[in-house]
């Protein structure tokens, strides 16, 4: 069976996230990435998680506090452009990025290309060593192909110079506009 990008990102960030550590959701969106990773940092870790909208926010504060995880989560209503200077330099042992717009409310409210590549770049840097990053792409949606194509030509160019030192995993689409994983590993 193939498995789904958003399904490979759990995997790939379950092998590496422990209890007690720091992690980000960039695009809480509904809520299951923070769910998710608010069950791996344990008690003593926590989720930083960003989101622009107000409807997001509250749907993610419903799903963590149902599920008795709050106290592991702290909200951020603001853009993921502030990753850095929330998280840290070298601290995150994840970060995790579904972009696009949020299932259920306005289509329009989108990632956008140059926020989207700012928010991945310092989030290179906020990674610890060992550090995993998961990018789900979408390319259905208009400006989708354009924000993917950046974030991987970005991340493509930081690797090539040299300056932070990270394995690139790009997945491929099972088809024509489905949603593709990219996963970066920091050395
Ligand atoms: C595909 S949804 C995320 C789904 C989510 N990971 C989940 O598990 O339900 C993308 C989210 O990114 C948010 N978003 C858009 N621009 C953003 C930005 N600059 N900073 C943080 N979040 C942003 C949208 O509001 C939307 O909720």
């Amino acid at each position: 069976m193939i498995e789904r990008p958003t399904a490979a990102a759990h995997r790939v960030v379950s092998e590496v996230v422990k209890a007690g550590d720091l992690v980000v959701d960039a695009t809480a969106g509904n809520g299951h990435d923070t769910l998710f990773l608010a069950g791996l940092v344990g008690d003593s870790g926590k989720v930083l998680a960003f989101d622009v909208q107000q409807a997001a926010i509250a749907a993610t504060r419903e799903r963590v506090d149902a599920a008795g995880l709050s106290g592991r989560v702290e909200m951020r209503h603001e853009s993921h452009g502030k990753l850095l200077e929330r998280a840290g330099r070298g601290r995150a042992s994840a970060v995790m990025f579904n972009l696009g717009y949020l299932p259920g409310a306005d289509h329009a409210v989108i990632t956008e290309v140059g926020e989207t590549v700012k928010a991945v770049v310092q989030a290179l840097f906020a990674l610890r060593s060992e550090g995993v990053m998961t990018i789900v792409c979408y390319t259905g949606h208009p400006g989708g192909e354009e924000e993917a194509a950046a974030v991987v030509a970005g991340l493509k160019k930081i690797r090539d110079e040299g300056g932070v030192r990270f394995e690139l995993e790009i997945g491929e689409a099972v088809k024509e506009k489905a949603p593709f994983l990219v996963v970066v590993r920091k050395l």
